[in-house]
């Protein structure tokens, strides 16, 4: 069977990597979370030193730009591939709040974002993709087959991530992560170089009051009538 591109995109806390994993599980697809190639720079520039709170170098972040390696790597003892950052498995750790906080600035640099959007460009050269995050359907892949663009309410999001980060044993608060998600929503959308927007061809889902279930099914059934070009 014909296989696509599925971009999936939205704000964060959405729970798009979730159904972009589920997807892909389903459909036999390659899966890329493109946020985590931009969380794993911004770890790289704070373990440099060339990121702190009141600071940002990003002459030297731009200068050690080709020295930063990003793979996907998938091994039988993990349920999905794991993002390395030159050679070391860093999947826990750009996941901490530590990591969150600092992200956004990042993803604003035109020459991080050509140097990922390459690289997420030839992944999906053989098709057979779901990809999510803020520029998938509107830079990425303009030419994808299905866009997706996830909404839901930010009290709902901030739960969502709350209780996802105490599950895996961090200590945060609701209002720091309310905060958080705010925050991000603003520097995403509001930044200059391929700023969080809706493609005119993507199909909005808002899953404030649906369950992950529901959701995956509605979506599937999208991608499903997609492929067979029912729609
Ligand atoms: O999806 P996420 O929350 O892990 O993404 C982390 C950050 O990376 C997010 O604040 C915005 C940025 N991002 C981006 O600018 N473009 C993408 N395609 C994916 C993420």
């Amino acid at each position: 069977m014909e296989k696509i591109i599925i971009a999936i995109d939205g704000y964060s806390s959405t729970g798009k990597s979730t159904v972009a994993r589920q997807l892909a599980n389903y459909l036999n697809y390659i899966y890329v979370d493109s946020g985590a190639m931009y969380r794993a720079v911004a770890l790289f520039a704070l373990q440099n030193n060339f990121l702190s709170k009141d600071h940002f170098d990003k002459d030297l972040l731009l200068s050690s730009l080709p020295a930063i390696k990003i793979e996907f790597k998938k091994e039988n003892t993990m349920d999905h591939a794991n993002i390395y950052l030159n050679g070391k498995n860093v999947e826990k750790e750009i996941r901490t709040m530590y990591v969150s906080d600092f992200v956004s600035p990042i993803a604003t640099v035109s020459e991080v974002r050509k140097k990922l959007v390459s690289i997420q460009h030839q992944m999906g050269i053989k098709k057979g993709i779901v990809m999510d995050g803020r520029d998938i359907g509107t830079v990425v892949f303009p030419d994808a087959e299905l866009k997706i663009f996830m909404t839901a309410n930010t009290h709902v999001r901030t739960l969502r991530r709350y209780n996802e980060l105490i599950e895996k044993g961090q200590k945060v608060s609701y209002d720091e992560i309310f905060k958080n998600v705010q925050k991000r929503d603003l520097m995403d959308t509001t930044r200059v170089d391929s700023p969080l927007l809706k493609a005119n061809d993507a199909i909005e889902v808002d899953n404030s009051e649906t369950n992950r279930e529901d959701q995956f099914h509605i979506i599937l059934q999208l991608a499903k009538d997609r492929i067979a070009k029912r729609i």
